[in-house]
């Protein structure tokens, strides 16, 4: 078992998971009705338990999700059940795995991009993203804010300027807005909601 999927299984067997709100963040619904996207195939990257690909399916977008813990996955497949949607859950490693077959209209992921380790992993996923979107394909990712005072623990940051470097090559930014993680927690961590769209004209 790789360090990454053992990490993270870790988590999900001790139940450390302090972003799992049990709910759907606010900030993908918000920008779901601003921005008017209509349903279509979304991909969830690293969708933990489940919250928000559950929301996505009741929302009528046809949802492929998922995420390298084999826990985290068990976990969102009973939840799916019970809420009596149908969500794809596949066990991958969005970096050193193969993204499901798309193309897809949206990809989504809160927490999971911004994990990535160094500037070679977050242009990877960028890659990888890219590639399993369709034309005009959008990407929504919320990601740690650096603009917050120094603290431990909690999500990892990137700075507006970091976002921009690793997503511009591949992606026109549509929305860079400063928000925070849905949360309960009593002080919310920052975060960025980052609306992408794809470019056709790379190579
Ligand atoms: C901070 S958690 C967020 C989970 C979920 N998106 C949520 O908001 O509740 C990050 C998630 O990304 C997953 N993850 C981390 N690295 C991954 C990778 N390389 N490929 C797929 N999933 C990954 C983790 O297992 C974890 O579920």
């Amino acid at each position: 078992m790789d360090v990454r999927r053992e990490k993270w299984d870790g988590r999900y067997a001790t139940g450390d998971l302090p972003w799992d709100t049990g709910r759907f963040d606010a900030n993908l619904a918000t920008v779901i009705a601003e921005w008017g996207i209509a349903p279509c195939p979304v991909l969830e990257l690293g969708c933990g338990t489940g919250s928000n690909a559950i929301w996505l399916a009741a929302a009528g977008f046809d949802v492929t999700a998922v995420d390298i813990s084999a826990l985290a996955l068990a976990q969102a497949t009973t939840r799916a059940a019970e809420a009596e949607v149908s969500v794809r859950f596949e066990e991958v490693d969005m970096h050193h795995g193969r993204l499901p077959k798309g193309p897809f209209g949206l990809v989504f992921d809160r927490g999971c991009f911004h994990s990535s380790d160094g500037p070679e992993e977050h242009a990877l996923c960028v890659r990888n993203v890219h590639d399993s979107l369709g034309p005009q394909g959008l990407w929504l990712s919320l990601i740690g804010s650096t603009d917050s005072p120094p603290r431990d623990g909690g999500p990892p940051q990137l700075s507006a300027a970091q976002i921009v470097s690793y997503v511009e090559p591949l992606f026109e930014i549509r929305l860079l807005k400063a928000t925070h993680f849905d949360s309960n927690q009593p002080e919310p961590p920052p975060a960025w909601a980052c609306l992408m769209r794809k470019r056709e004209d790379t190579a």
